[in-house]
């Protein structure tokens, strides 16, 4: 597999709204039935909402793709809370790439998104810091600091070394006790993995197109 031959094209899914697909991964960046919705579900209403009660909050994105998951964040969290928000990413999409998905997007967050700098930090709206990290998920390290993690990575038939147990202990580390890690994918092996890394894992609805996802919490 060569590094530097993806392309990356957009594709409008079922929601209306766009997304991409990764020749690379041969694998979309969100759920065909819908991007919207299913980071929707996913992220926020089996996610974020779990936190609501926190006034300050850590999520750790795997993930960045196209901004869409940091985009939901935003317009779901009040002002009043603090949220510092980890994106990682090895592979950024071109502005080309980024510019053929805009018009499914509040466009001016948006490109700010994409046209941070990486490793600084930007405040998005008030009380919102994001930073995004150009880095391979498997090199991620940090003290126990996330309550959230959105576990968006490419499937597991795509690239199953990122759903091992091994890359679930590194990313149970990572977060505070009580905290949780969220996914659209529901595969038997992902959660047995998730299990042996130390998490209590629930099996909750998935989003439309999808009977089931994953929700981990750290004990
Ligand atoms: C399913 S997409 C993420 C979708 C994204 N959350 C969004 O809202 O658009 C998976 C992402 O993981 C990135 N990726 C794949 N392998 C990676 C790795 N080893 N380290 C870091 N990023 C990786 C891909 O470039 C892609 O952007």
């Amino acid at each position: 597999m060569k590094e530097f031959e993806d392309k990356r094209l957009p594709v409008r899914t079922k929601d209306g709204s766009l997304s991409l697909f990764s020749e690379r991964y041969s694998q979309h960046y969100h759920s065909i039935h819908g991007a919207r919705q299913e980071s929707l579900h996913v992220f926020i209403a089996n996610g974020l909402v779990m936190f609501e009660y926190l006034a300050e909050i850590s999520i750790l994105e795997i993930g960045m793709g196209t901004g869409l998951n940091i985009l939901v964040t935003l317009e779901s969290t009040s002002i009043q809370k603090k949220v510092n928000y980890l994106s990682l990413e090895k592979y950024p999409l071109s502005e080309p790439e980024w510019t053929s998905i805009l018009p499914s997007f509040q466009t001016e967050q948006f490109q700010r998104i994409h046209r941070a700098k990486w490793n600084s930090t930007i405040e998005l709206q008030k009380n919102f810091l994001f930073e995004k990290q150009q880095i391979d998920f498997l090199d991620y390290r940090s003290e126990p600091k996330h309550h959230l993690i959105y576990f968006d990575a490419f499937s597991p038939e795509a690239q199953p070394e990122l759903w091992s147990t091994l890359m679930f202990e590194t990313l149970n580390k990572c977060m505070l006790p009580g905290g949780l890690l969220v996914t659209y994918c529901a595969k038997g092996e992902v959660r047995r993995n998730m299990l042996a890394a130390g998490f209590k894992v629930e099996k909750r609805p998935g989003p439309p197109g999808k009977r089931e996802m994953l929700a981990a919490w750290k004990m």
